[in-house]
């Protein structure tokens, strides 16, 4: 399958836009960054198509080496460019490598895109060289084009300086590759015939090209490809150890965790959360913090040696059950996963239960019942609905049912209510409890079309509808 790149658009226009400024002589600079796997090389290596005639595209790289080669990505360019630079770039002498740039990116030179990758690794004459470039560029023939990572770039990093020069140039461009969209990811998926959910896929890799490119080589969203788990470990391996005890403690929380027990779980750690933070691993807001892709969380976790997750759980349970309201999903998890205290999951499990059984039930209790033609007006005055049904809320989506249309079936249906029946085989829509005559299963034991003993008691002599043809009905 060919590389398919999608929704750069902008991001193609604005580097076709910096070609033609370049060919018009009038020299600029494009940064790109973002996380690794964002689609910086990607996008760069969109662009032959769409420069202008004569210029010419050239690339060199910066490589994450323990000792960065000297001059790295500029050597990269020998035999690409003019002899005086690819000779003085053999040689190794720095003034004149200069002299060199000079001679082939200068007023005289052939209009072209020089991209620069991965500057975040650059060692410190390529950065000098760089900034050499920059200052001189305005009236050059030059398109410069650097990608890098931001995550990368920690306080006293050389290209901080590179940066701020740049800052000052005029046309000078910055983009920055926004995470796939879920109809991206559906694309990707359709072209990959895979089975993954796109949705799913989309929701566990943030929409990072590289991870969803990987989750849909595997087929399953639910795993975790060894080829993230790598490349993420070795980001979190960069990390100081106070960072990535931080890290470690959080990532047994499958969701945002909340401020609080952020702090509950690492006092003082608001420096090594930064640290983390700055690596790109976790995302901060005022409210909560999270991994910034959920496979990332997934592939610490996996890192982390067994004893050291059920700490972590054990951790994160006592935070919870300190609180005075503990959220009973939650403490279920961590209780019965990792951190086995049975006594947390027998006293919360059923709790969490219930409520994962009778989502809105709250808000069917304090709403009216809908708006059933037979009650209204005393749903209007805030007593219970006449027709003795559940309170049902507006705003909480029910149970779709089929639209019905209700005709006279001469009888009554067997819920007691209608006189009116149904096309064979639907429920009254009055109670459900008939259909045609049919009985339908009864969600309660008693008579149907009869209130319960307890609203018996409750109902004043008299205000329990009539039976009558000329009483309105339930319709819903
Ligand atoms: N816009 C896109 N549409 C579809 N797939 C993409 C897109 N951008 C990138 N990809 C896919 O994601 C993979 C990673 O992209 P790329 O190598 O460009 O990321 P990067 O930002 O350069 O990462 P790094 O910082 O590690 O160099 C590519 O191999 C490609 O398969
Ligand atoms: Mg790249």
């Amino acid at each position: 399958m060919d590389a398919v790149i999608l929704e750069r658009e902008a991001e193609l226009a604005a580097l076709a836009g910096a070609a033609r400024d370049a060919a018009e002589g009038a020299g600029t600079v494009v940064l790109i960054c973002g996380e690794a796997g964002i689609g910086k090389s990607s996008l760069v290596e969109s662009i032959g198509g769409l420069l202008p005639a004569g210029t010419r595209l050239l690339a060199g790289y910066c490589d994450d080496l323990a000792t960065p080669r000297v001059l790295g990505p500029f050597r990269d360019l020998i035999g690409s460019v003019g002899g005086q630079l690819s000779r003085a770039l053999e040689r190794g002498d720095r003034a004149e490598v200069l002299e060199g740039l000079r001679a082939e990116f200068g007023p005289a030179g052939r209009p072209a895109v020089l991209v620069v990758e991965d500057v975040h690794a650059a060692d410190e004459a390529s950065v000098d060289a760089l900034r050499y470039l920059v200052r001189r560029l305005a009236g050059w023939p030059l398109a410069l084009v650097l990608t890098y990572r931001e995550e990368e770039l920690d306080g006293g990093h050389p290209l901080r300086r590179l940066l701020g020069l740049i800052a000052g140039v005029e046309r000078a461009r910055r983009l920055r590759p926004a995470p796939l969209s879920v109809a991206a990811v559906r694309r990707l998926a359709a072209a990959a015939a895979t089975r993954a959910d796109p949705g799913e896929v989309h929701a566990v890799t943030g929409g990072n090209p590289y991870f969803v490119a990987e989750v849909l080589a595997a087929g399953d969203a639910a795993g975790l490809p060894p080829t993230i788990a790598d490349a993420v470990l070795a980001r979190v391996e960069r990390l100081d150890a106070a960072s990535l005890e931080v890290v470690r403690r959080l990532a047994v929380v499958p969701s945002p965790v909340p401020y609080w027990l952020v702090e509950a779980l690492a006092p003082d750690g608001s420096t090594a959360l930064a640290r983390a933070e700055r690596r790109g691993l976790i995302t901060v807001t005022p409210g909560a913090v999270s991994f910034r892709h959920e496979l990332a969380r997934r592939a610490v976790v996996a890192a982390m040696p067994v004893a050291q997750q059920v700490a972590a759980h054990r951790g994160v349970l006592a935070a919870l059950l300190a609180r005075p309201e503990a959220e009973a999903s939650r403490v279920v998890h961590h209780a019965a996963w990792q951190a086995g205290d049975t006594a947390a999951v027998l006293a919360y499990g059923p709790v969490a239960a219930r409520r994962r059984s009778r989502p809105g039930r709250t808000a069917r209790r304090r709403r009216t019942c809908g708006g059933c033609s037979a009650c209204a007006r005393r749903s209007i005055r805030g007593t219970r609905p006449t027709c003795g049904r559940p309170w049902r809320s507006r705003t909480t989506p029910s149970t779709p049912r089929p639209a019905t249309r209700w005709r006279p079936s001469g009888g009554r249906s067997s819920c007691g209510a209608a006189g009116m029946r149904a096309p064979s085989g639907t429920p009254c829509g009055g109670c459900r409890a008939s259909a045609g005559g049919q009985e339908t299963p009864k969600p309660r034991t008693r008579r149907p079309g009869r209130p319960s003993p307890s609203r018996r008691r409750r109902a004043r002599p008299g205000r329990w509808p009539r039976r009558s043809a000329t009483r309105r009905i339930c319709t819903r």
